[in-house]
């Protein structure tokens, strides 16, 4: 399923609620664009008419709204819709895409709430959607203070924030270990410094894959 156009680049940005992920795939955007790229910025859930409606299923209500096997499904309709309306086409035109969020989300958020879900994302994954980032830029940062910066956001879309601590460490060390695992495709930067700081290395691990 790889539909990547000659310009193509596929950028996706993750790590734990709070990271900083918004705020860098923002700078990294208004950079490129003020390079001269043709980028499109988006974002999971959502990044389409159709996922941006599951977005809203997904994000608000209790903590027990979804078992984690149905927000395996659901997160994973949102990103067909998304890959198959907005992420290909942009790909196909050659443009560079920067997605707020991907799959390794659904890896760590999903497959770490349970015996064995991990092995039913990657089998969901190779299913239904098949396509990786070309790279991925881990904004790594302390949980505690993440969850305290994303408490502090507000904006009510908190029910995965009400998970709390101690799943949020749990994340921070999976996602690390994701890089290793993934290692070729992804970057891992220290989130635990000042925006414009962490925007540096950002743009320097895009532009060595740029190449
Ligand atoms: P994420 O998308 O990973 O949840 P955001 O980019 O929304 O993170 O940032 C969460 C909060 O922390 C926001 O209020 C944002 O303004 C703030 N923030 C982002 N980057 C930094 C940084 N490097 N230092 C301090 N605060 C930051
Ligand atoms: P997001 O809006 O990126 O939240 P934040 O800015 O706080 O990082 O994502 C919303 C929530 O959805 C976030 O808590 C992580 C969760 N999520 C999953 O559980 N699985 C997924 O596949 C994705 C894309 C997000």
């Amino acid at each position: 399923m790889s539909d990547r156009g000659a310009g193509g680049l596929f950028i996706s940005f993750e790590g734990i609620d709070g990271s900083g992920k918004s705020t860098q795939a923002r700078l990294l955007h208004e950079h490129l664009i003020a390079e001269g790229h043709d980028v499109l910025l988006t974002r999971e859930p959502g990044g389409s008419p159709g996922a941006e409606e599951i977005r809203a299923l997904l994000l608000s209500g209790g903590v027990d709204r979804w078992s984690p096997e149905t927000e395996m499904l659901l997160f994973t309709a949102a990103r067909r819709d998304h890959l198959e309306r907005t992420i290909r086409p942009a790909l196909a035109g050659g443009q560079i895409v920067i997605c707020d969020r991907f799959a390794d989300s659904t890896r760590m958020y999903q497959g770490l709430r349970g015996v064995d879900l991990r092995g039913r994302v990657e089998a969901l994954h190779d299913l239904m959607i098949g396509q990786e980032p070309d790279v991925t830029l881990l904004i790594d940062m302390d949980a505690a203070e993440g969850l305290s910066r994303a408490t502090a956001r507000g904006g009510g879309e908190d029910r995965f924030e009400a998970f709390g601590a101690e799943l949020q460490a749990a994340m921070r060390q999976g996602f690390l270990a994701l890089a290793k695992e993934f290692a070729r495709r992804f970057r891992v930067i220290d989130g635990a410094r000042p925006a414009d700081v962490v925007a540096r290395d950002v743009r320097a691990a895009v532009v060595e894959r740029m190449g």
